[in-house]
Parts: structure tokens; sequence; C-alpha cells
């Protein structure tokens, strides 16, 4: 039998301990998203972005900008938040509409405002082990999972699935920076059941149902699904063939209710970081 990873419930008590420390706060953080285009699930995402920031009591601005916008206007729309001294956190919802570049507008956003941690100096400091507080969201909540439930990397084999500038890639560097040994599979990757099969933790970000089969996990491993789709029956489901993989694994994550409510949290924790950077200069 498995352990089920209760991310819903570690990031509830994560929450709890940043609202309480906003609480005590004279100024309060504030973050601003913004979202171009009419993408539905981007949406629901920056909503409850906005909801939890204002549970938390953080000021929160969101930006609702056209799907034709230019390349340029959102830049000045990014410019405009770097300028703004009562901003302290930006975050600009990916995907954008295909005619931006979002490298391009990833890096207008100014570092030390970057709450997703995407832009390339960030990036560079993380990849390179330089960095302490501030990771991207997603790899964030994933090793905070696997630290609240006493599972070290340290050693271990970790085998990702998936390597996006979001989650595959930043994950490897901390995995890594973890003493993991690390393996990036991806949609070229040949024979992947090979490498899955030796993974005493296995992440997957593919972003297809229930595509990691029992077949293809060792028995006892850590098994992360950092997947959600929404089936043509308007289920939300993961990555990981849950009913199956679960008897096998030794610790799973659901889908929802697993990494999900850690990136969130994670968002809100890296929030309150840069304000205390900003005005606390820690
Ligand atoms: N789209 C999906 N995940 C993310 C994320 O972590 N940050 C941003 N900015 N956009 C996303």
């Amino acid at each position: 039998m498995s352990i089920i990873i209760d991310g819903k419930a570690v990031s509830k008590k994560i929450l709890e301990e940043i609202k309480l420390e906003t609480e005590n706060l004279q100024n309060k953080p504030c973050l601003a998203v913004i979202i171009a285009g009419n993408d539905a699930a981007s949406k629901i995402y920056v909503n409850n972005k906005q909801k939890t920031a204002g549970y938390l009591g953080f000021e929160s601005i969101v930006k609702e900008l056209p799907e034709d916008i230019s390349q340029n206007s959102l830049i000045e729309e990014v410019e405009k938040l770097n300028r703004d001294e009562n901003v302290h956190a930006i975050l600009v919802q990916l995907p954008l509409p295909a005619h931006i570049d979002s490298s391009k507008i990833i890096e207008s956003i100014r570092p030390d405002k970057d709450v997703d941690c995407f832009h390339p100096y960030n990036t560079a400091k993380i990849a390179l082990n330089m960095e302490t507080t501030l990771f991207p969201c997603t790899p964030a909540g994933i090793m905070l999972l696997l630290k609240e439930y006493g599972i070290s990397a340290e050693g271990k084999h970790a085998v990702i699935i998936g390597r996006s500038n979001i989650v595959g890639r930043p994950l490897s560097w901390l995995l890594l920076n973890n003493s993991a040994t690390v393996t990036v599979c991806h949609s070229k990757t040949e024979n992947l059941a090979d490498f899955t099969k030796n993974a005493d933790i296995l992440i997957s970000a593919a972003g297809k149902p229930e595509f990691v089969k029992k077949e293809m996990v060792k028995e006892g491993a850590v098994v992360i699904d950092v997947g959600i789709t929404r089936d043509t029956d308007g289920k939300i489901k993961g990555d990981i063939d849950f009913e199956r993989v679960k008897d096998k694994a030794s610790y799973i994550t659901p889908v929802p209710g697993g990494v999900g409510p850690m990136t969130i949290c994670c968002l809100m924790k890296n929030t309150l970081e840069l304000f205390k950077k900003y005005h606390l200069k820690t």
C-alpha cells in the first residue's frame, strides 16, 4: 500500500503560516498578474491566484489584455509594473498568444520582481545552485512535498518526464542540487520505460492523461504527477494511471489535490519573499 501525498493539506498549512506572517506586516505584499488572451484554463488559474492572494491579505492586481495585443505593448505593460513601487511580484500567465515571443516578455520582467523565477538571470542562479530562497513554483512545490513527507532525494535516481522551462528543466536542477542522480526524458526519448522503470523518484509532467502505466514504474518508487488535463468527460486527469500505479508506489500524488495546490502555495510564498527582500532587505 502506498502513502497518498496530500498536497492540499501541506499547501493549507503553509498558506496559514503566510497569512499569519502577513497579518503582522505594516505594508502588504502586492502580486501583479498579466493575462493576455482568452485561454479558459489560464483564466481559471489567474482567478485562483487572485482569490488566494486576497485570502492571505495580499494586494493583487490583474491586468487582462486582449488576444491581439502587440509584443511591444505587452512589454510596455510589464515595464509599467516594473516601475510601480507598490508592486513587489510580477507574473505573466503562460501560454501567451502565438504571435508573442514569450522569452522576450519574460526577459522584460525585472529580475527582482520575477515571482516565477523564469528570467534568465534567476534561472542561471538556480541552475548554478547559487539561489537559496526563490524557485519556480511547481518545482519548488514538489521539493516541499518531498521534504514534508521525509523523502530525501540524495543518491536517488530521479527520472523526470518533460523538459519544459516551467517544470522539467528547473526541477532537474533542484533535484541535482539536492544530490539526486537526474534523468530528464521528453517526447523524443526512445524506450521511455527503460528509464522510468529505474526511477526511485518518478515525476511526470507530460500533460498526457494516464499515460504512465503500472509496468513503467519500479516497485516502491515515489511517484509525482504534475499533469492536469481535462478529459473529454470533463474530469481532471493526471499523467499517471493512479488506480493501478498506487499499489506499486511507496508514495504517490493524486490529481487533483497533489502538486496543483503546491504551485499556488509557492507562488504566494515567493510573493512574500520578494516583498521581504524589498521592504525588509532580507
Ligand atoms: N502557466 C502554467 N504554469 C505556469 C506558471 O507556473 N507560471 C506562469 N507564469 N504561467 C504558467
